[in-house]
């Protein structure tokens, strides 16, 4: 998961992804390098419920230096690694984005996302990674999703079919360490989850 804006989305697909994942039988490990946490804290509230060593996952928090080493020590044990990197941090950002079979860049519709995904966009095809740009926030209606998938396609830019609606469950479940799809498995929010968690499974060619 990678775009340097804060807020765009990352923590959220990793931790909702991941879930799906993990609950599809495949051995997932994560791998935070983002120094806020975020996805350390979420994962600590999934073991604090389920118990250590039952969340599902490999976790693992890494600074940014240490990533290389950290990644080629979980590679070989793991079907999947999920690495959630930090805002405004190029080199990590470089680490992660050169490591990954595929490049999952959210991206809210409006103008200022679509500019500020600009520079990890550019970063994947500098290191010839597939990236691949997956609307977040997207409002129930009106034109904007069309508008700004059109505009990432005219950037030679490839785009994610499933997209995540606005919906309080997906940050709401992330609190107790769930993913929407234990948590509120039949809403539209989980939906859209299984829905992006299986396009991307075929989109890094894992199946
Ligand atoms: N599709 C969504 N619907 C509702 N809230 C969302 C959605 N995506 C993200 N959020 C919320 O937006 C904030 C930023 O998301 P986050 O995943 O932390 O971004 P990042 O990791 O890129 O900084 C969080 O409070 C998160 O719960
Ligand atoms: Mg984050």
């Amino acid at each position: 998961m990678a775009q340097q804006k804060g807020g765009a989305g990352k923590t959220t697909l990793a931790a909702h992804l991941a879930v799906v994942w993990s609950g599809m039988g495949w051995r997932v490990a994560l791998v935070d390098v983002d120094p806020q946490g975020s996805l350390g804290a979420w994962h600590g509230a999934r073991a604090a419920r389920l118990g250590d060593g039952a969340t599902g996952f490999h976790f693992v928090a890494v600074p940014g230096h240490h990533l290389t080493t950290i990644l080629a020590r979980v590679v070989g044990d793991y079907d999947l690694v999920v690495i959630d990197s930090p805002p405004h941090a190029e080199t990590e950002a470089r680490i992660a984005v050169r490591a990954a079979a595929l490049v999952l860049v959210p991206v809210q519709p409006s103008p200022l996302d679509l500019w500020a995904a600009g520079p990890t966009l550019e970063l994947a095809k500098a290191e010839r990674r597939k990236a691949v740009a997956v609307l977040n926030r997207v409002p129930p209606r009106g034109p904007v999703a069309d508008e700004a998938a059109r505009e990432l396609a005219r950037m030679g830019v490839a785009v994610a079919r499933s997209s995540l609606g606005s919906r309080t469950a997906l940050a709401r479940s992330l609190a107790t360490g769930h993913g929407i799809t234990e948590a509120a498995g039949s809403s539209a929010g989980a939906e859209e989850v299984r829905s992006l968690a299986a396009e991307m499974l075929s989109a890094a060619g894992v199946r």
